[in-house]
């Protein structure tokens, strides 16, 4: 039940990538709906996101959406207190659909305006099926686009303490992917190759950023497994994929935790969250669980389907944001490459 003296409900939009999604969120961590159109389809015939593609689809497909997610609150556009959309970072032309038609809405229904920014929408994720979890505490958003290990003093405050250089984690898994011929989306289809796999098969290197310790790189790794795939081509060894899924999944993992371990014992904060679309892998899940269980750190993850892109999450970041009195005007625009804790 909505109480319109005392509720505040919030219609978000998410656009910046392959899912065309919307949702109604109530209080920042009541998600009332939550529907998500993915493309991934259309894209894996190409081996990965086209963006004029993931454009025109969002498109064909966003009314459709929001009027599934009010029907499915059981609310029209009347009762809601806001409208909230990612406005980056992203592909811009899949950005400024959800932009445009959020301003449409607004400006359409006299209610005020939230931009959100994708990565806080991913990190808030964590709060809607976490209710006790509040700042301060550490994230780890690991996704197709970004790796970030972020130190979130407050809602909407954030300290980025170490990013990738190069590849994103979810990027080297989806490369990979394409080079042991598993396909798209590459994060998924690597962790169940892995599970039959010897993940001491084969050594791959965990690269260290010298200058700056939180500093991630994926592309060494990503190179090590090409090499090794062409090493076995040339000496006509057979390609065991399980093994090269397992083996990479390690690395990668372990470089994540490696990291993560080094900002709790730094800043000795004891709650961890994790975010974005390999949060959803679950050999980082446990190994990040056994990592900060042993140090009396909780956990938090959210599940699966609040890992990968949704709308949901960017309801629940724009909660935060209206509640501290920040909203935006009609100037706001899609940003492709907006910086974490800028308005
Ligand atoms: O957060 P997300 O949906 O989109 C971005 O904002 O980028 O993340 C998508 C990424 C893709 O690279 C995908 O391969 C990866 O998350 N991913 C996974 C898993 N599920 C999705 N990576 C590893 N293991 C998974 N189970
Ligand atoms: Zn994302």
């Amino acid at each position: 039940m909505v109480n319109q003296e005392t509720d505040t409900v919030i219609l978000a939009i998410e656009t910046s990538c392959d899912e065309t999604a919307a949702a109604v969120v109530k209080n920042g961590r009541e998600v009332l709906s939550n529907i998500i159109s993915s493309q991934i389809d259309l894209h894996t015939l190409y081996g990965g996101v086209v963006p004029e593609i993931a454009s025109r689809k969002h498109i064909e497909k966003i009314n459709q959406v929001i009027e599934e997610a009010l029907a499915e609150a059981g609310m029209g556009l009347k009762e809601m207190d806001a409208i909230a959309v990612t406005y980056g970072p992203g592909l811009v032309g899949a950005l400024l659909v959800g932009v445009a038609e959020a301003k449409a809405i607004a400006y359409g229904t006299g209610k005020p305006l939230i931009g959100v920014h994708h990565i806080e929408g991913h990190i808030s994720a964590n709060y809607i099926e976490n209710k006790e979890l509040e700042p301060p505490f550490l994230c780890l958003v690991v996704s197709g686009g970004h790796t970030h290990l972020v130190k979130v003093s407050d809602y909407g405050v954030y300290e980025i303490l170490g990013r990738t250089r190069d590849d994103a984690a979810g990027e080297a898994f989806d490369k990979v992917a394409r080079a042991i011929g598993l396909g798209y989306p590459g994060g998924p289809k690597i962790e169940k190759a892995a599970q039959k796999g010897n993940h001491d098969a084969i050594v791959f290197p965990k690269a260290k950023v010298a200058d700056c310790p939180y500093d991630f790189s994926f592309s060494g790794v990503k190179s090590a497994v090409l090499n090794y795939i062409n090493g076995c081509h040339m000496k006509n060894i057979p390609i065991i994929e399980e093994d090269i899924a397992a083996s990479f999944q390690k690395a990668v993992t372990g470089v994540l935790i490696d990291h993560a371990m080094m900002a709790v014992e730094e800043y000795q904060i004891d709650k961890f969250a994790i975010a974005g679309g390999v949060a959803s892998n679950s050999a980082l899940r446990n190994g990040m669980k056994e990592a900060c269980e042993k140090r009396g750190v909780r956990f938090f993850h959210p599940s699966p389907i609040l890992c990968t892109d949704n709308a949901a999450m960017i309801g629940t970041a724009a909660y935060y944001e209206y509640i501290a009195g920040r909203t935006d005007g009609w100037d706001l625009n899609a940003v492709p490459n907006l910086k974490l804790g800028e308005r």
